[in-house]
């Protein structure tokens, strides 16, 4: 009951809260008591592939939680984290759940999960996880604290696949020189995790594995993870206060995250929309109740609502669905919701470029004052989509006045929330080991947008036709 009470949906992570979703669940839950395929009286008999890989980490919801999900191709029964400060005294049981890959093969894999507790702010753990039938190296981990220089650091990226992946080395280094806290990567992996029965979803987990075992990594869905009913996203990850990783939030010091899924919108599954919808909307009511404590609100989703690319995506469009919302009817447009709930920050993807916005609101640019990043009356939008990929990177073409800073060079941004005014944004060029663009957001208050806030932002702004 205690548990429950520091991290109520903890249940969600075995399994047995009811799905919020039109989507089927696809975790397939393994009960502990359950009977193994190779066990038998023949004590010759073990599983094939015990070992576990693909160790990685998430946030809890509260920083004295830490989860670590790993992967075995076979059930290997009882496994376990292993974890202490200078010692391993610590062992929490993993939850198992078995995934079947929707190709050819039916590939199966043992997905555990288990949540570290107790751990201290600023501590040095490691830990290590497997069972009898093999163990992980050791990794470690430092229990989230503020930085001395206050607040907390983020790597936020998307569209990083396996091939041609030019930020995951820069990314890796900053994950374990203690550069960032935590990773927020916003949709599009591997490219994609489900080809070929699932061996490009097991080489990302392992490709990321130098980052995301030592900070934790947290996702959203993009396009490229559709495939099987988004199956693969959300049996490898396991984000906290969900069960299916599709959309959640979490508080970490001055910052509300929310992360959603785009994806739904370009589905034939209205339903799923219209679950997101109001799940959206208690969120940003609660959050915005709890705002003296926890001021940002920061939202992730895949495809942005804006965007200067020389492609045809839905950014692109005047009537962006992301947006306005369902073509016709303009139900469930996302940006008037935001503005009513005033999120402070977009991070997005999808397109494979860095492009920061300028504060913009319906189509009018804040871009009229000496300094629009100070008390700006709409949402910032900020895109990071260049991880790398085998599809490259993309280009520009007539950005909108919306543009304050656009490159097509391959990198990831780090967002430094220091306090409840102040966060620095910088985008790392990794090919030129280069930062080539930083900004400071700076707010005094944190609240809807007003009538007050409309008005200086059309006094200020530029309406785009
Ligand atoms: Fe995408």
């Amino acid at each position: 009951m205690i548990l429950r009470l520091i991290f109520p949906c903890l249940a969600l992570l075995f399994g047995f809260c009811a799905p919020g979703l039109g989507y089927h669940n696809p975790r397939e839950p393994l009960p502990v008591s359950r009977s193994i395929h190779w066990r038998s009286d023949d004590r010759n008999r073990g599983p094939f592939y015990g070992q576990p890989e693909q160790i990685h980490l998430s946030y809890g919801g509260d920083p004295s939680l830490q989860i670590v999900t790993w992967l075995t191709f076979d059930d290997t029964g009882e496994s376990y984290v292993d974890y202490g400060l200078t010692k391993l005294t610590q062992r929490i049981r993993a939850n198992v759940t078995k995934f079947v890959d929707g190709g050819a093969k039916k590939s199966i894999r043992y997905i555990h999960r288990a949540v570290m507790t107790g751990i201290k702010p600023g501590k040095a753990y490691i830990y290590r996880v497997g069972s009898e039938y093999g163990i992980s190296n050791m990794f470690t981990f430092t229990g989230l604290k503020e930085r001395p220089e206050g607040g907390y650091r983020y790597g936020f990226f998307g569209d990083m696949g396996n091939i041609n992946a030019r930020a995951l080395g820069a990314i890796q280094k900053v994950s374990q020189d203690g550069e960032i806290d935590v990773v927020l990567h916003v949709g599009d992996f591997a490219y994609n995790m489900d080809v070929n029965d699932g061996s490009f979803g097991d080489e990302f987990m392992r490709q990321i594995e130098p980052s995301a075992a030592y900070v934790p990594y947290m996702t959203v869905p993009g396009n490229h993870e559709y495939a099987y009913n988004f199956s693969h996203y959300v049996n490898r990850f396991t984000m906290p206060n969900t069960n299916d990783n599709l959309f959640y939030s979490f508080d970490l010091g001055p910052a509300h995250f929310i992360g959603f899924s785009t994806e739904f919108y370009f589905s034939s599954v209205l339903e799923s929309v219209q679950t997101q919808w109001n799940w959206l909307i208690q969120d940003l009511k609660k959050a915005n109740e709890n705002r003296k404590n926890v001021p940002w609100i920061i939202t992730m989703g895949h495809r942005p609502m804006y965007c200067s690319t020389d492609d045809s995506d839905d950014c692109k469009f005047k009537e962006s669905i992301i947006r306005k919302g369902l073509h016709g009817t303009h139900a469930y447009g996302l940006e008037k919701l935001f503005h009513t709930y005033g999120v402070d920050i977009g991070l997005w993807a999808h397109e494979h470029t860095y492009e920061r916005l300028f504060p913009v609101y319906d189509r009018v640019v804040y871009n009229g004052t000496g300094n629009p990043y100070h008390n700006p009356p709409a949402m910032v939008h900020m895109l990071a989509g260049s991880a790398g990929c085998q599809e490259y990177v993309d280009h520009f073409k007539n950005p909108g006045p919306w543009s304050a800073f656009r490159s097509s060079n391959y990198g990831f941004s780090t967002m430094h929330i220091y306090n409840h005014t102040h966060i620095h944004f910088q985008q790392h060029d990794v090919s030129h080991d280069r930062v080539e663009d930083s900004i400071w957001l700076v707010k005094d208050k944190h609240e809807p947008y007003s009538k007050m806030d409309d008005h200086h932002l059309l006094k200020h702004g530029v309406y785009v036709p």
